[in-house]
């Protein structure tokens, strides 16, 4: 399986192609769009978030509410797109409205790709970097996420995705999977713990008051996975390499671990690897959890527990020092509509781009051009888990 997307922020929309989906899944396109809110939700988030309302069209490889087998295009429209027609539109215009233009960005932001991608690209109107480089894309991870949970769910694989820590006030309890379900849905910094989420969000106002923004820590967990997904005999096949490259290549994300993460640096052995255990109805099972569900690059049967870390984004209300491309002066005061804090959306980003992941890694372990068929091999794994 695989995906491209296609859009500016600002552009009329964001379009994606998914190729290599089974055919005959069910699609439920409201559930889709479920996800595509959750995005948008937060607190923290700017004023942008209140214009759009992201939905999903799907204008091709689904009939009637399945998946044909062929690639799958969904669009998600710009609903601001009127109002940036003339600054956002296709078609050539001439010098002089060029030069009328107002919205030429000049002032790059130290921390986003500003600076960087005029200079790679040759642009000297940095819109034409920050219009693709926008954390507006990661709508469209979710849209191609959001179908692979549909998939997932279809193999009672289910996928959640929680806030751990905001700016330095953390939740690294350990909760039951029904206690994340209940909460952290209804929680706008999606914590379970309602004390920890108040100090988030005081975190977040103090941030804001300041013209700063903060950075946080999330996590993904998906239950119910089958052994053996991913391969130890090769770099390119390790599933917690391919999710690595997946979470890090999320806007803003700069690192992840899995399980206990880096704190297993300082651990003894003993303490850090899972015991094997057996139980004749489930089968080979783990004591505990440290390892976060991999074992080889590979799927043990636990639940996979991925954590990455995002830092705090670049666009200050108060920013930092930078130098304008035109005048090679110093400036100070470039104010793009921005978040101030967008941990708890990018939990969500990082549970879809996670799962896009896991399903790839599913599709190419088992025969899959059918869901049916899928399945069988799926559940046929579950039990070898038992047998073996
Ligand atoms: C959900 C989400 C929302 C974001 N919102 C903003 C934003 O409003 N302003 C901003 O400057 N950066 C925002 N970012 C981060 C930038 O897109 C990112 O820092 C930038 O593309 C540079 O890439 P890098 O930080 O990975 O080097 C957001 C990231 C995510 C995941």
């Amino acid at each position: 399986m695989r995906f491209l997307t296609a859009g500016e922020s600002h552009g009329p929309q964001l379009t994606v192609i998914v190729e290599g989906l089974p055919a005959n899944m069910q699609v439920d396109i409201e559930k889709l769009n479920e996800e595509m809110y959750k995005r948008q939700g937060g607190y923290g988030r700017g004023r942008r978030m209140q214009i759009e309302k992201d939905s999903v069209e799907i204008v091709s490889g689904v009939r009637h509410g399945y998946t044909l087998g062929s690639p799958i295009t969904i669009v998600i429209k710009n609903d601001d797109f009127t109002h940036w027609r003339n600054i956002m539109g296709a078609a050539p215009i001439s010098e002089e409205a060029q030069s009328e233009m107002k919205r030429v960005i000049t002032k790059p932001r130290p921390g986003h790709a500003d600076l960087v991608g005029g200079l790679k690209y040759q642009h000297r109107d940095l819109r034409n970097v920050l219009e693709r480089s926008s954390a507006r894309e990661t709508a469209a991870r979710v849209a191609v996420g959001a179908l692979c949970k549909q998939l997932l769910q279809q193999l009672d694989i289910d996928v959640y995705s929680r806030v751990i820590s905001i700016g330095g006030v953390s939740d690294k309890a350990h909760y039951d999977i029904e206690d994340i379900i209940q909460n952290v849905d209804k929680n706008d910094v999606r914590v379970v713990d309602e004390t920890i989420a108040q100090q988030m969000r005081d975190k977040i106002d103090e941030a804001k008051q300041e013209g700063d923004s903060i950075g946080g820590v999330v996590q993904v967990i998906v239950n119910h996975m089958p052994v053996g997904i991913g391969s130890y005999v090769h770099y390119d096949r390790k599933l917690d390499g391919r999710i690595a490259q997946s979470v890090v290549g999320i806007n803003a994300f700069k690192g992840v671990s899995f399980g206990e993460g880096f704190t297993a640096g300082e651990k003894l052995g003993s303490e850090i690897q899972d015991p094997i255990l057996y139980d004749e109805t489930t089968g080979y099972y783990r004591a505990s959890n440290h390892l976060g569900g991999f074992e080889g690059g590979m799927s043990n049967g636990m639940p996979l527990v991925i954590n990455g870390v995002m830092k705090p984004i670049p666009t200050l209300y108060r920013p930092l020092a930078s130098v304008d491309i035109n005048t090679k002066e110093p400036f100070k005061a470039t104010i793009e509509r921005s978040d101030s804090c967008a941990v708890p959306a990018a939990s969500i980003v990082c549970e879809h781009a996670v799962t896009f992941e896991v399903a790839r890694a599913l599709l190419e372990e088992f025969e899959s051009n059918d869901i049916t068929i899928l399945k069988q091999q799926v559940d046929a794994r579950r039990e070898q888990n038992i047998n073996f």
